[in-house]
């Protein structure tokens, strides 16, 4: 495996006879919650994507002004806007991949499993409509509590005969972006060659870095490994209080890179490259009590190809990584079941 960078590996050209001509994009996005935090910023960098024909923005506030601002921009997707329930439909018909940053963040003091009395019928609602209107779409879901989300979203596809566990994830990229972050900057290495599998799920002790398969290969100290560890578990909380002096709300432009990273990494999978890997919380049998699990998965033609690697990832662990994971199982699994639970009750 290698570190997937924000940067397409198809030609931006291609030739016509002796002309060389710009090579169309011909995925097509939907990104639901379009004009919130993460939304907005989210949207300018995938109509910046060569890969992207058509992007289409759904919220129930302000998409108007989001739409006609982005469409401005002279790069090839082509931008249209949705609001309210009625023109879900509209928004999803056709779309290869829809993304879901909708729903509340966190403020001070809160855990993220506190939004799940919100996102939870949001992310339900809004699963739905992907399942009538996108049954073979690829669905990101952003919105937390991840850990519970994402079995909401299982569940309701299930329900609708749709559910394809290769095409479901948790986005966890930011773990991953924030772990190779820190640990360039601690170790003085070249930000482009570190890559960090972040495994677990996405909340607190549930998020495990495992340094010690870190590339390239990198020594540790007990105190640097324990440092590290913390930091990248609390990073989340960190930005949380950084932002609570003005304005509020949880990371938006370090998620809305991370959901980049990941949206451009899906569809050169789609596209047919077969080199493409990222660490997303998907069903998976890594740990078998844990029917959902973040891990080191290949993405390809139909979204998840393989997570054989995960579980390679998993043997030779040092002892604080094995203890770790270990101490997250109950945690994880708990959110899983309340996901679980929660869907199975609904009407
Ligand atoms: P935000 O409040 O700025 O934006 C949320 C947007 O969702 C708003 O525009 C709102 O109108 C819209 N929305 C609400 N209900 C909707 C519905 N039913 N249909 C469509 N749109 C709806 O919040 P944000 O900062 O963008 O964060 C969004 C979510 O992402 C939060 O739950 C946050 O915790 C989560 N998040 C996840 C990660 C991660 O790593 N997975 C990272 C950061 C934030
Ligand atoms: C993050 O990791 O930044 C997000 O999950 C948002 C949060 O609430 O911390």
């Amino acid at each position: 495996w290698r570190a997937v960078k924000l940067r397409p590996r198809r030609r931006p050209w291609r030739r016509a006879g002796n002309r060389v001509v710009a090579q169309a994009g011909s995925y097509k996005v939907a990104i639901l919650g379009a004009a919130g935090g993460i939304g907005q910023p989210l949207s300018l960098l995938v109509k910046m994507s060569p890969l992207v024909s058509a992007l289409h923005l759904y919220d129930i506030a302000n998409v108007d002004g989001v739409t006609a601002d982005l469409g401005h921009c002279n790069t090839p997707a082509k931008v249209a806007g949705f609001t309210g329930k009625e023109e879900l439909a509209g928004c999803l018909a056709g779309v290869d991949v829809v993304v879901i940053p909708a729903g509340v963040p966190r403020k001070p003091g809160m855990t993220r499993d506190d939004l799940f009395g919100i996102n939870a019928g949001i992310v339900r609602e809004l699963v739905e409509a992907v399942a009538d209107h996108a049954p073979a779409a690829l669905v990101h879901v952003i919105s937390n509590p991840v850990n519970s989300t994402v079995p909401i979203a299982a569940e309701v596809l299930k329900r609708k005969g749709v559910y394809d566990p290769r095409k479901l994830f948790g986005v966890t990229t930011l773990d991953v972006v924030r772990a190779n972050t820190f640990v360039a900057e601690m170790k003085g290495l070249p930000l482009a060659d570190v890559d960090v599998p972040v495994v677990g799920g996405h909340a607190a002790a549930t998020i495990l870095p495992l340094l010690s398969k870190a590339r390239p290969k990198t020594a540790f100290t007990g105190e640097e490994v324990e440092a590290l560890t913390r930091r990248i578990q609390n990073a989340g909380t960190e930005v949380v209080e950084a932002k609570a002096k003005a304005g509020g709300g949880s990371a938006t432009l370090s998620m809305a890179y991370a959901a980049a990273r990941f949206l451009e990494a899906s569809l050169r999978g789609l596209d047919g490259d077969g080199d493409v890997y990222e660490c997303a919380y998907v069903q998976c049998q890594a740990v078998p009590e844990l029917p959902f699990f973040a891990c080191r998965v290949k993405l390809g033609r139909d979204g998840v190809e393989e997570v054989a690697a995960a579980a390679a990832e998993l043997r030779g662990l040092t002892e604080y990584e094995a203890r770790a994971l270990e101490a997250l199982k109950p945690q994880l699994k708990k959110s899983i079941d309340k996901g679980v639970a929660y869907a199975q009750q609904q009407p």
